[in-house]
């Protein structure tokens, strides 16, 4: 965890967070958000339903694209996307929802916003539902990942 709290000091890239449901990714989020609070008033945490119900509202908004909203949702010095993957990619909807991964990862990196990403895919799962350069870029050397399968199921202990 001393990367994590390295990281938290100085905020930049992306921190992704990899581990099995009750490894404790949701809890590391609101204990970074806890330490965040005092400490910079504009950050935002997203949970994947969360971030993917603003996307589907605004494209079904007349004259919205999700482009704009992308912009939107992202306008913080400081982002938390927990559970990357967690709806699961339905073959109706599995593109739409790596373009939009896409499009996040992109402007992340474009604008340069730190944010943390958790889920429990690890790379060869995310290489199988994403494209190879989504992948590479969440993996880049220049971001800190953390796999937290080594820790106990904390909902099982
Ligand atoms: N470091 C920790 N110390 C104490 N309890 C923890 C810790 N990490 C997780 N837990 C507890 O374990 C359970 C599962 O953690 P959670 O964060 O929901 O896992 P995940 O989001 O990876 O599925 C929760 O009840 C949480 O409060
Ligand atoms: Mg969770």
């Amino acid at each position: 965890m001393e990367s994590l709290r390295m990281w938290l000091h100085s905020p930049k890239n992306i921190l992704l967070l990899v581990g099995p449901p009750g490894t404790g990714k949701t809890y590391a989020c609101s204990a970074m958000v806890d330490w965040l609070q005092p400490r910079l008033d504009n950050y935002r945490y997203y949970t994947e339903k969360e971030m993917m119900g603003q996307i589907y509202q605004a494209i079904n908004t007349p004259g919205h694209d999700y482009t704009a909203q992308v912009d939107i949702m992202l306008d913080y010095s400081l982002l938390m996307f927990n559970d990357m993957g967690s709806m699961g990619f339905r073959k109706d909807d599995k593109k739409f929802r790596q373009e939009i991964w896409f499009a996040i990862v992109d402007a992340l990196y474009e604008k340069q916003i730190p944010a943390v990403i958790t889920t429990n895919l690890y790379e060869h799962e995310l290489a199988d539902v994403f494209d190879k350069r989504f992948v590479s870029r969440l993996f880049d050397h220049d971001n800190i990942v953390i796999d937290l399968s080594s820790e106990k199921d904390w909902r099982r202990s």
